[in-house]
């Protein structure tokens, strides 16, 4: 999942600056942020925490903006639908190839990525950049539930029954990694049951 956020990897997925960081907290929250040290000063290592350091988008996430724009009764201009869209594809496609180029030459990594959590609360809203003028950059971010798409599965329909049959395995357990009420009808068990491969 690192080598998918890296600094330099795609304006359309949230960038991850610093990972597996281990520190003491700072008492924000008793459960999530202890305090690290005794009442005498004493370090307590065993309440460290573990953060992840990414870049910051501003600007909330697209389930937020919806909730605002129904509460205000206005209409989201066309064009921010087809921008939304444009953003999102460019984020697809990288995960799948590992660049956004559409040229056929352009490298490409072995093991596209599922994100398995794809929902207007997991895109961020960052800001306007030079391919982003007139609307702000989408970015799609959290990542707790991606898992790589193991080849013999991508392959499956041009290799032999031994792979078909792996992928179904896969495909049963992977179709409830998801937010209930986000499961794309693709990753469904009927869908399978329609497609047996
Ligand atoms: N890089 C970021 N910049 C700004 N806000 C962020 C960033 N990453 C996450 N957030 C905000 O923090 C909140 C939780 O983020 P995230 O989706 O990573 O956590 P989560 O625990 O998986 O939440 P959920 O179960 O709702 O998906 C969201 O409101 C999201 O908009
Ligand atoms: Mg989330």
């Amino acid at each position: 999942m690192r080598d998918i956020m890296r600094a330099g990897g795609s304006d359309h997925i949230v960038k991850l600056y610093k990972s597996a960081y281990s520190e003491g907290g700072s008492g924000t929250s008793k459960a999530r942020d202890p305090w690290p040290f005794t009442s005498g000063g004493k370090y307590r290592k065993k309440y460290q925490v573990s953060r992840l350091f990414m870049e910051y988008c501003e600007n909330g996430n697209l389930a937020s903006e919806i909730a605002e724009v129904v509460r205000n009764g206005y209409d989201l201009p066309e064009e921010y639908i087809w921008r939304a869209f444009e953003c999102l594809a460019s984020a697809l496609v990288f995960l799948d190839h590992g660049n956004e180029e559409t040229d056929d030459d352009a490298e490409t990594w072995d093991s596209p990525i599922s994100h398995f959590d794809i929902k207007p609360g997991n895109i961020l809203i960052g800001t306007h950049d030079e391919n982003h003028p007139r609307l702000p950059v989408l970015k799609l971010s959290d990542f707790g539930l991606g898992l790589p798409v193991p080849s013999q599965v991508r392959n499956a329909e041009k290799w032999q029954t031994w792979n078909r049959k792996r992928k179904r395995i896969w495909m049963e357990d992977a179709q409830w990694r998801a937010t209930p009420g986000y499961i794309p009808p693709v990753s469904r068990q009927e869908a399978l049951d329609f497609h047996p491969y």
